[in-house]
């Protein structure tokens, strides 16, 4: 197979990640036969630097001209403690979702078996979650109509749905839900909020469409407390961009680490795949970051936007021998690790890279 993959670092360990990531990508396309061609763009905080503008038109050129997008992170201390900056990393982020029509994000919550234990919740809770969040990524507060009144004294982000991009990403909810359990529980906040509301009888219809799906819907507020109380009662969740994007960082303790989890964009066109983690400054440049989620995010591409299931398999099995193996990165690592198995991030795309030539001689 041909494809034309852009790699987009972004900021922090988003560079180191990401690297890794690629090497992954390499090393499926020399063992099955497909030539991917790379080509690299800047986004966020360091095309800031370079152009003033976090995503500039050559970045957005090139990705809409691509098959995929393996994509790291953005963001920068510097924008987080000066609220008055006017242009900033997430802008590049936000628009480049709009600009290629990524409406669904995708965030799998799956849990490695080897990791039980680096979660901060009970195993015996934990154990066989599996939960495939659907969270609308291009509506919502997130995008509407927001400012300032009264000299700056008053601010507002008015939370806007409209039937359309409730309807398609609930089709989506329902299709993958059929592939996996059979339930949707589509969250929001109907008893509070007229875009909730809206979002609500949309769902509702939608899932008429479907009837052997089973739906149920959850007030935002309780589904945060029943994804630690019981994370197994939940298979499809379908969920709003705010809250989606709440929900997902809550719902990474499940997973043990975000260093651990992957998510695909997706919509009307190309495919964006990147790990749920951010920039993380605090250990940028250290190369100790965990490379797993981007790693997982190349399973993902491979597997959503260019049908190779076999190769995306290969990788997960590869992330998941590692971990049998007891190598940990930092993140993932507590105290039964074997200190000399904790990698850095090199080491840790090194040992996958190896896993996945090891698999593929043994099917041979
Ligand atoms: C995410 C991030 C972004 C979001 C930020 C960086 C704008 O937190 O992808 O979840 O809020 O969507
Ligand atoms: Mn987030």
């Amino acid at each position: 197979m041909k494809k034309k993959i852009v790699i987009l670092p972004g900021d922090g360990i988003g560079k180191e990640v990401t690297t890794e990531g690629k090497r992954v990508l390499e090393t499926i396309a020399s063992l099955f036969g497909h030539q991917f061609e790379y080509d690299e763009a800047t986004i966020g905080h360091d095309a800031i630097e370079a152009t003033g503008n976090p995503l500039p038109d050559e970045t957005l050129a090139k990705l809409k001209n691509c098959d995929a997008i393996l994509f790291g992170a953005v963001g920068h201390p510097k924008y987080d403690n000066d609220p008055s900056l006017k242009v900033r990393p997430e802008q590049g982020l936000l628009k480049m979702r709009k600009e290629l029509g990524l409406y669904a994000n995708l965030r799998p919550i799956k849990l490695f078996d080897e990791l039980l234990q680096a979660s901060a919740i009970k195993p015996e809770i934990l154990k066989g979650s599996d939960i495939l969040f659907f969270r609308e990524l291009t509506g919502d507060v997130y995008f509407g109509e927001k400012g300032r009144k009264d000299d700056g004294n008053t601010a507002y982000d008015v939370m806007i749905y409209q039937r359309y991009e409730v309807e398609r990403i609930a089709h989506k909810a329902f299709q993958a839900a059929r592939t996996r359990k059979n339930k949707v529980t589509s969250v929001d906040k109907a008893n509070v909020l007229e875009s909730s509301r809206l979002w609500r009888a949309v769902v509702q219809e939608i899932g008429k469409l479907y009837p052997d799906v089973e739906l149920e819907h959850q007030f935002i507020d309780s589904a945060a407390m029943k994804l630690i109380q019981n994370p197994r009662s939940f298979d499809v969740v379908l969920t709003g961009n705010l809250f989606g994007d709440i929900l997902t960082d809550e719902a990474s303790q499940i997973a043990g680490s975000m260093g651990m989890l992957a998510s695909a964009s997706v919509g009307d066109s190309v495919g964006l795949y990147e790990p749920i983690h951010g920039s993380a400054h605090d250990i940028t440049g250290k190369g100790i970051a965990n490379p797993l989620a981007s790693i997982l995010s190349a399973a993902l591409l491979l597997d959503i936007s260019f049908g190779l299931k076999e190769e995306a398999e290969t990788i997960i099995k590869a992330v998941e021998k590692a971990l049998a193996l007891g190598f940990r990165t930092a993140d993932i690592a507590d105290a039964e690790t074997d200190r000399a198995k904790i990698l850095n991030t090199q080491a840790m795309g090194s040992l996958i890279v190896d896993q996945l030539m090891v698999s593929v001689k043994e099917n041979q």
